[in-house]
């Protein structure tokens, strides 16, 4: 067996840990930062303590808060020309997977030619990007510890992935009180975008016993503190373990990728601008049906992470059941059961089917797929049909 391991990313994890910010930062020699957030992150105040330490730790700084959802190639242009205008040295991020994802090409484009466009694919980028700091706001997105970023072009409604090693943060801060506030739906959409980092990380074809290791350890941490964090959302112990198992999750996937799931979610976040984590989790269980007789025993152990008692089940009765808590999560917390409730239209198939081919995630998946299986699946999420054993069952009746 061989692999590679590289996670380069220092990570800082407590509650009230973000008032630590200026120092931390300071530590990294950075005197002036370009704070990368949206409108609803400073509106419910959580800057304010951020701010504070950096004015105490004497760190300057400018507030760039257009971050929106699918970030757009637009965006990165605004926030680059932004951050040379006032001759900032470090991005830092504070917000969810958009913010922390603009915030890393910021600082890529500010040492790097041409625009953001040009940097689709892997390693592509030649300069060293300025230091990024990411200070997650939700437990789902992982990028804080990822070596990806995740844009969207709006003239061709494509989003795309840019990878490169350069695109881990220096520093990632994980403080639950930041967590607290969230709204339900959104900590139900990004802690199943945890899980379905955590579920296509260890089925990848590209995993190995590192990322693998981390992955079920998400999972356990998912299926056991996402429910409390959902239905009680002051629950500081079970917003810090949604943020480790974000942040772990997404070590897991720096080092394995994805898969189908997400090769179709973000063809549909740029289709449709529909949020990321409900894209997932509405997709999951048909992705997971469809690599079943790829990865039956992968799915076995994610049964047992799940907390299945898979003693009395065969391997595939094992790994159904996988497929079974999914789909309970997802109703648990209102989340669609299919893509059509969430405003996708079956007339854009063969552009859904083009775009997600061209993920680089599709070759990773565990079971070998072609455009024609792209489509099947998308049409079984459509209509909320899982075809288990010859058998088309509603997803509903779960
Ligand atoms: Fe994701």
């Amino acid at each position: 067996m061989s692999f590679n391991y590289y996670m380069p990313t220092r990570v800082k994890c407590g509650n009230g840990i973000s008032k630590e910010t200026g120092e931390l930062i300071k530590e990294l020699g950075i005197s002036k930062v370009l704070i990368v957030t949206d409108r609803g992150v400073r509106s419910a105040n959580l800057l304010d303590g951020i701010e504070n330490s950096l004015l105490t730790s004497h760190v300057d700084y400018e507030i760039f808060d257009e971050v929106e959802r699918n970030p757009s190639a637009d965006t990165i242009r605004k926030g680059t020309k932004y951050f040379k205008q006032y001759n900032c040295h470090a991005v830092m991020a504070v917000g969810g997977g958009s913010a922390i994802d603009t915030a890393k090409a910021i600082a890529v484009m500010a040492v790097n030619p041409g625009d953001i466009i040009d940097y689709e694919g892997v390693e592509k980028i030649e300069v060293h990007p300025l230091p990024i700091v990411a200070i997650p706001t939700t437990a789902g997105t992982g990028s804080e510890t990822t070596n990806s970023t995740v844009i969207t072009n709006k003239e061709t409604s494509f989003k795309f992935g840019v990878l490169s090693s350069y695109l881990f943060s220096d520093l990632a801060i994980l403080d639950p009180a930041l967590t607290l506030q969230l709204p339900q739906e959104i900590t139900a959409a990004t802690g199943m975008d945890a899980l379905t980092h955590a579920i296509e990380s260890y089925t990848s074809k590209a995993a190995n016993p590192v990322s693998q290791g981390y992955a079920i350890q998400a999972i356990k941490l998912i299926v056991e503190h996402l429910p409390k964090a959902y239905f009680r959302g002051t629950d500081l112990v079970s917003r810090e373990k949604m943020l480790v198992a974000a942040m772990l999750a997404g070590v897991a996937f720096s080092q394995s990728r994805l898969g189908n799931v997400h090769a179709i979610s973000h063809t549909l976040g740029g289709v449709f601008n529909i949020p990321h984590g409900i894209a997932n989790a509405a997709l999951l269980p048909f992705v997971m049906n469809f690599n079943l007789p790829a990865c039956a025993e992968q799915y076995k152990d994610i049964a047992i992470a799940l907390g299945v008692d898979v003693s009395n089940l065969t391997k595939m009765e094992a790994a159904q059941k996988a497929i079974e808590v999914v789909i309970n999560m997802n109703k648990s917390m209102n989340i669609p059961l299919n893509i059509k409730d969430l405003g996708v239209s079956l007339q854009a198939l063969p552009k859904l089917v083009e775009d997600s081919m061209r993920s680089g995630n599709v070759l990773i998946n565990p079971r070998l797929t072609k455009a024609a299986d792209i489509g099947s699946i998308i049409e079984n999420a459509f209509y909320g049909n899982l075809e288990i054993n010859g058998i088309r069952r509603e997803v509903s009746v779960y």
